[in-house]
Order: structure tokens, then sequence, then C-alpha cells
């Protein structure tokens, strides 16, 4: 890729320009008044206009058409951040200063190393599974790696632990048996309180969550060599996340630009509300499951083409219309047929996915100089103006984030299969930062279901059945 990472620069503060004019100046706050529990709203099914909690984590305004981190518009965050520093803004709540920075992107770099992790995923026939299923085995096992998880549970002389904080749990440590390994313990008996548990729980989380953030890279690189044929590849301490993601992808080390629109993917992605796979995580905590269960059915519910997975079925599209002047016969078909168009839609938004304003002129960008891409661009972009004509102002159906995130993940050299695993890459950030949030007033989900089924039957013996 010939673009320097000035060009991608100057594309993307244009895209912010450019998308700040359609928007409208910062992004807007919610409407609601502080909350009084339990709460009323219309519910529709799948839980739709159910408000399930509160949240200081990120906010979607979809009639504006805006995304916000922790107060800070998603687009800002683009043109000034990186994904580590997002990620800690997520998880911690708050910007980082540059030590915390520094100590958090040392941490993300030590626990990218999961070898033990490696040398059991290996030993599954990783090739031959759905890539999703393969990265949530990888997660489920690196819950492994904080053995110290689970020794603490068994270890009847946790009762003295007296203090902790996140940066005294190490990885592959032995942690038990070492007095000062990681909690600090008194001799004699010293009461349990409530406050220090809650601090070890959360310490436990805060690492958990930056492990899950730095590992789930290296499984998602690691299976697409797997399925290859290839050897996973450490990380390379050098690299940023996104740098890293790509190297032990591909095998080479990215140039500045191609890091450089990896890392803004990732942060367009890292958090979107309350979606089907950051609901799927917490109603998996909320039963005291742990951390690492609970990603692992973020990423399941990620894997469905009504979420994640339609960013994939974006590129059969567009290769299936064949080219911009097919489009229109193309569309017509699909809506005689009633089919949905993948990368079109929104529960929220009901304006253009902001998300989509930056990865579109990116998709542009890159497509420039390959004839192949360049044409599916072309159909993507009619495709754009004919579906927004027919469905935008009446229906609210605008471009999502996955209509161009493919475009811009195949001209990385990314292949389509890893296109969901990627934005799992991202969103674990989110995912994570949620369940700890969560965690603080933790309550059991449990909706309930409207039984519309008979209470009259009688048990028949099989052979009496008629069919
Ligand atoms: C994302 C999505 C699941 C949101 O769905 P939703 O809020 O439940 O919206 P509905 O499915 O109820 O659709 C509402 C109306 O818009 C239409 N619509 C929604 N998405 C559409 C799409 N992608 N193409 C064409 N029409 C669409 C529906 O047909 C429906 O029309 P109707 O009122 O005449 O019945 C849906 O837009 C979709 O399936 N999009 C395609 C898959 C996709 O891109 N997913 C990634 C999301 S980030």
């Amino acid at each position: 890729m010939a673009n320097s990472a000035n060009e991608i620069k100057r594309v993307v503060s244009r895209a912010i320009t450019d998308a700040r004019k359609e928007i409208g100046g910062i992004p807007e706050p919610p409407s609601q008044a502080k909350l009084k529990w339990p709460i009323q709203c219309t519910v529709g099914p799948g839980l739709e206009g159910a408000i399930a909690c509160e949240s200081q984590v990120g906010f979607v305004n979809g009639s504006q058409g805006s995304l916000v981190y922790r107060g800070y518009d998603v687009l800002e965050l683009c043109g000034h951040s990186t994904f580590e520093e997002v990620s800690y803004l997520l998880i911690h709540g708050r910007l980082p200063t540059e030590k915390q920075l520094r100590k958090f992107e040392r941490k993300l770099a030590d626990f990218r190393r999961i070898p033990a992790t490696m040398r059991l995923l290996m030993g599954f026939p990783v090739e031959k599974m759905n890539a999703m299923s393969a990265i949530r085995l990888g997660t489920n096992m690196m819950r492994q790696e904080f053995t110290h998880l689970d020794e603490m549970e068994a270890k009847r002389d946790l009762e003295t632990a007296i203090s902790t904080d996140e940066d005294s749990i190490p990885m592959e440590v032995p942690p038990l048996g070492e007095e000062h390994a990681i909690y600090e313990f008194r001799k004699g008996k010293i009461a349990r309180t409530a406050k220090s548990e809650k601090a070890m729980a959360e310490a436990a989380g805060i690492a958990s969550a930056a492990h899950l953030v730095a590992g789930t890279a290296t499984i998602t690189a690691a299976v697409a060599r797997i399925r290859e044929g290839l050897l996973p590849l450490e990380p390379d301490p050098e690299l940023s996340h996104a740098g890293n993601y790509l190297y032990m992808m591909t095998g080479r080390r990215p140039t500045a630009a191609e890091e450089r629109i990896m890392d803004i993917a990732l942060i367009l992605h890292a958090d979107h509300g309350m979606n089907a796979s950051t609901f799927a995580s917490l109603v998996v905590a909320s039963t005291l499951s742990d951390m690492y269960m609970s990603i692992s059915s973020g990423i399941a519910a990620l894997n469905g083409p009504l979420h994640g997975g339609a960013n994939e079925r974006v590129i059969q599209m567009l290769e299936e219309i064949g080219g911009p002047e097919k489009v229109r016969a193309w569309y017509k078909k699909q809506k005689a047929e009633g089919k949905k168009i993948p990368g079109f839609g929104h529960r929220v938004y009901k304006r253009y996915d902001p998300r989509a304003r930056i990865l579109g002129p990116i998709a542009k960008h890159l497509t420039g100089r390959s004839a192949g891409a360049k044409r599916l661009l072309e159909t993507a972009q009619e495709l754009e103006k004919v579906v927004i004509g027919d469905l935008g102002p009446e229906k609210g159906i605008y471009p999502n984030v996955d209509f161009y995130s493919g475009l811009v993940y195949s001209c990385l050299g990314i292949p389509s299969f890893l296109f969901t695993p990627t934005f799992a890459v991202s969103r674990v950030a989110g995912w994570t930062a949620r369940v700890l949030e969560y965690m603080k007033n933790n309550r059991i989900f449990r909706p309930r279901a409207i039984y519309t089924g008979r209470t009259n039957k009688h048990y028949v013996p099989v052979e009496g059945r008629k069919s």
C-alpha cells in the first residue's frame, strides 16, 4: 500500500469535518432525566425499548447519528487517539495520564503473549472450525492462564487478604503459596470486609479485561494463520495493538498507514450501546459467571449475520452484483423478494451511521489503486445511492458500520472470514468495560416470557401417540 500515514491522517480529518457538518455540531446528550427505578417503558419483542441498566460507558444517538465513548465523540477519538488509549478510557472510565497509558500499553504487551492458550488451541482442529467458534474457544482457554482466580476461590486463607489493586495481579506468576505474590497476608485471622472483597473483585475484573483485550487479538491472528497451514507468531513488543494484530496475522510488519487504518477501525468498533453481543456478555456476567465466560458469549452473539456477520456478507453481495451498472436491477429483485440488504439499517440509527462516515472515505482512498477493489467500491457507492433514495428518509435505512468495513479490511489484506473476528478484537474493549460497570450494581437478568401455550394436556405413552 503506497499511502503514507500522513495521507491517511488527511483523509480521516476531512471525513471528520464532513461528518461534523452532516451531523451538526457536537453529539447531543440523551434526553432522559435522572432515572428512578423501577422504570416504566414500552417493550417490544426482542426486548426492544426495554431499559436494562444505567451506563456511563457509551451513548449512541440514533436520531442524530452520533456516538460517544465516556463523553468523547468517537470522531474526535478517531482523529487523535489510539485503540490502547480508547480501551483504557472505556475500561477505567477516564483518559489515562501519559504514565498510566505507558503502563497500560506495557500490560497489554505482556498479556498479548499467551503461550499456554496457544499450546492448548493448537491441539484443536482450528482449521476446520468456524473462526468465531475457534476464537471463542481460545478466549475461554485464556481463563486457564489466570489460574490464580481459581486458586483464590479454592484457598481458605483468602479471608486473610487485606489489600489489592489492579497492578498487584501479575500474569503467569504462581500466585498463591508465595506470600506477597498477589495479596499481602497478615499473620492471624483478619476479618474479610465487604470493601476488601469488592476491591479484589474489581482488581481481578480489570486485569481480566486487559488480558482479554490483548489476548483476543493474538488468538484471532493465530486462528487466521492456523487456517492457512501456518504457525502462529509471537507478538512484537515494539508494535502497537493494531500493528501487532496485522503482523501476527500476515507475518509482515504493517506500514505506518496500514497500522493507523487498523487502529481507527478498532477505535470505531470498540463500543456500541446495548447491542445483542454486549447484552449477551452482561447476561452471563450477571449470574456471577466470570469475565472470560461473559466475553465468550459476546463473541457467540456477534457471530450472527444480523449483528457482526454482516460485513462478510457485504463483500459477497458486492461481488455477486458484479458492477455499478447492475445495481438497480439487482436491488429491484431483492426488494421484490422481500430481502434485506446487508450493511444497511440499524435498530438505533435512523440516520447515517457515524462510523460508516469515516470508513467510507478510507475505503474510497484505499481502493483507488486496484481495479478490482475500485469496481467493488463503485458498486457499493451506487448501491448506497439507490438504497438511500428508496428507503433513506422514509424508513431511516442508511449504510451501517459493516457496509464499508469489509472493503477497508480487504485492502489491509484481511481475509473475509476474519471480518467478524476483527470486530470482536475491537468490541472486547466495550464488552469488558460494560461488564465491569454492570457488576458494580449487579442484578441477575430475568425478563419474562408470556406463555401462550396450553395447560390442559395429558401425557400419552409413546406407543399411543399419533403423528
Ligand atoms: C440491523 C437490523 C437487524 C435492524 O433491524 P430492525 O431494527 O429490527 O429493523 P426491522 O428488521 O424491523 O426493519 C424495519 C423496516 O426496515 C426494513 N429494513 C431494515 N433493514 C433493511 C435492510 N438492510 N434492507 C432493506 N430493508 C431493511 C425492513 O424490511 C422493515 O421494513 P417494513 O417496515 O416494511 O417491514 C436490520 O436493519 C438488518 O437486518 N440489516 C441488515 C443486516 C446488517 O447490516 N446488520 C448489521 C447491523 S450493524
